[in-house]
């Protein structure tokens, strides 16, 4: 069974916004969709760099590696291009009152 972890306050992450949260070993990024929240893991699969600090695309609900530009959906974590060649860790997210929680 999943525990679930508050790591934000809704009002912190704006719709096509992002916030990065470390839980024990994990980094995880946090994205606002249109008011969907959804966490992936934020490293890149590629090398070491943390894609909360890459471009959003909320509108095609992607995100760009700051480092050499492999994308990633952010809805499930999957790698949309070289040289990315696996998924980030995708997350169980909700919503209680104002926090938003992931399930480790
Ligand atoms: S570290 Fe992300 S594409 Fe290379």
């Amino acid at each position: 069974m999943p525990e679930f972890h508050a790591v934000a306050k809704v009002s912190e992450i704006a719709p096509g916004g992002v916030k990065h949260v470390e839980i024990g070993d994990d980094e995880i990024g946090i994205y606002n969709l249109a008011g969907e929240y959804y966490a992936i893991g934020d490293v890149c699969s590629h090398a070491y760099a943390r894609l909360s600090e890459g471009d959003v695309y909320a509108k095609d609900g992607t995100v760009e590696c700051p480092l050499h530009g492999a994308e990633f959906e952010i809805r499930t974590g999957k790698h949309l291009n070289f040289p990315a060649t696996g998924p980030v860790p995708r997350y169980e997210v909700r919503v209680r009152g104002d926090d938003i929680e992931i399930a480790l």
